[in-house]
């Protein structure tokens, strides 16, 4: 791969600056309790390492946890129709949990996720994710956190990626 195709939209020493603002909102919001952070893989398997090691230096207790959906259709594009790959294996019922995603798009994933978490009984459930395209939104979901609100373009870097690649780049990059 030739990294020279990407072209840099958010920096490592950005993402590294607003990872640590976030966890201090986050942390914020929080009442004590040990939290469950769900990361959904693959994409927000970056930010996940990112921002538990920040909310452990704020001194926040967790679990962490991680699922894969994954979602029929366009490969750009969620269908809606989302499946459950991996579970997570910690029990929900009555937990207090963090759901991290890499981006919020259409906000079917989300949506879907926090249903699904909501059925099996964790008692509260807060959202954040690493970028938001609130132009692409063709649902209501809101995310609690927001660490980049960026343009509708296709992203990869930091756990993102294009047909399985960019991911481990550093950085937000468009592919040019
Ligand atoms: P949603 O269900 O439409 O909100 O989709 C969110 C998911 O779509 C993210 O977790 C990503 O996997 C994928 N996605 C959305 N935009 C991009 C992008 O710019 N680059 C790579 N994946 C994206
Ligand atoms: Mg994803």
């Amino acid at each position: 791969m030739n990294q020279s195709e990407v072209q840099i939209l958010i920096s490592e020493a950005d993402l590294h600056t607003r990872i640590l603002a976030l966890a201090a909102e986050i942390a914020l919001s929080m009442t004590g309790e040990t939290i469950l952070v769900i990361g959904l893989c693959k994409g927000a398997f970056v930010f996940t390492a990112d921002l538990v090691r920040a909310l452990a230096k704020l001194g926040i207790r967790m679990e962490i946890d991680f699922m894969v959906l994954a979602s029929y259709g366009a490969a750009k594009e969620s269908s809606g129709v989302i499946e459950v790959k991996l579970d997570c294996t910690i029990p929900l019922a009555g937990r207090r949990v963090l759901l991290l995603d890499d981006i919020l798009d259409t906000g079917k994933t989300m949506t879907h996720a926090v249903a699904m978490l909501r059925t099996r009984g964790a008692d509260r459930i807060q959202t954040a994710v690493l970028l938001d395209k609130p132009e692409r939104r063709t649902t209501t979901f809101q995310a609690d956190f927001v660490g980049f609100t960026i343009p509708d373009r296709f992203v990869v870097g930091c756990g993102i990626d294009y047909a399985e690649q960019y991911r481990e780049l550093p950085y937000i990059g468009y592919v040019v």
